[in-house]
């Protein structure tokens, strides 16, 4: 998928996936004040409740409207975050920069999540959180949300592999119900990640 489809999608008055964070992000923590970034960001939910908790958050998405939209949503909760619009295939990861990553259905071709999910080890800081939801393959069967394009969702093997540089590395494959905004609506086959360097 292009910037345009999710352009067009950011364009409504409405926030898509709504402005409650993603579930599984609000039941993780992170030190007070981490400095963390939120890729694939969409409209900012789930940035702009991590600068709510007090963290200090840098966004990116290459939906110009979704970098709009997210810097809408921090206004409105009176939050500051530092907002990116840019495509993760050119994004800069620096080395031991970051306390946290965190990255809510963040749906990537093959090549491109190898990539991006390859640079996460190197970038957090010693002691640094990987927290990380997506649709795993059986969602497919679900049709309730998600790409319904089967390598774009993801596998324990795809995900452990991608992140085997981490000591602490806990990935859960499980059934539940997802309701964020019109487009995740439902009984839903999620993989989630927890991964500490
Ligand atoms: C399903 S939305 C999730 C948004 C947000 N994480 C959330 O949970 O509300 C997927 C997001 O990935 C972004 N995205 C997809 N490919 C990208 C890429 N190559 N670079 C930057 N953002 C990308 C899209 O623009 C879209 O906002």
């Amino acid at each position: 998928m292009q910037s345009e489809f999710w352009n067009k999608r950011y364009k409504e008055e409405v926030f898509a996936y709504g402005i409650k964070a993603n579930d599984f992000l609000m039941k993780q923590t992170f030190p007070s004040g981490s400095k963390i970034l939120c890729l694939a960001e969409g409209e900012g939910r789930n940035g702009v409740f991590l600068a709510e908790q007090g963290h200090d958050v840098t966004c990116v998405d290459y939906s110009e409207e979704g970098v709009r939209k997210m810097a809408q949503l921090a206004e409105i909760k009176e939050v500051v975050i530092h907002p990116i619009c840019a495509d993760l295939n050119e994004f800069e990861f620096q080395a031991n920069r970051w306390d946290g990553i965190v990255i809510i259905f963040g749906h990537l071709p093959t090549a491109l999540r190898e990539k991006v999910h390859g640079q996460f080890f190197n970038a957090l800081k010693p002691g640094g959180k990987l927290v990380l939801e997506a649709y795993h393959k059986s969602q497919m069967d679900y049709k309730t949300g998600g790409p319904m394009t089967e390598t774009m969702l993801y596998s324990d093997e795809e995900l452990r592999s991608d992140f085997h540089e981490f000591e602490h590395l806990k990935i859960t494959q499980l059934e539940r119900e997802v309701h964020e905004g019109e487009f995740h609506f439902g009984k839903a086959a999620v993989i989630q990640v927890i991964a500490v360097k």
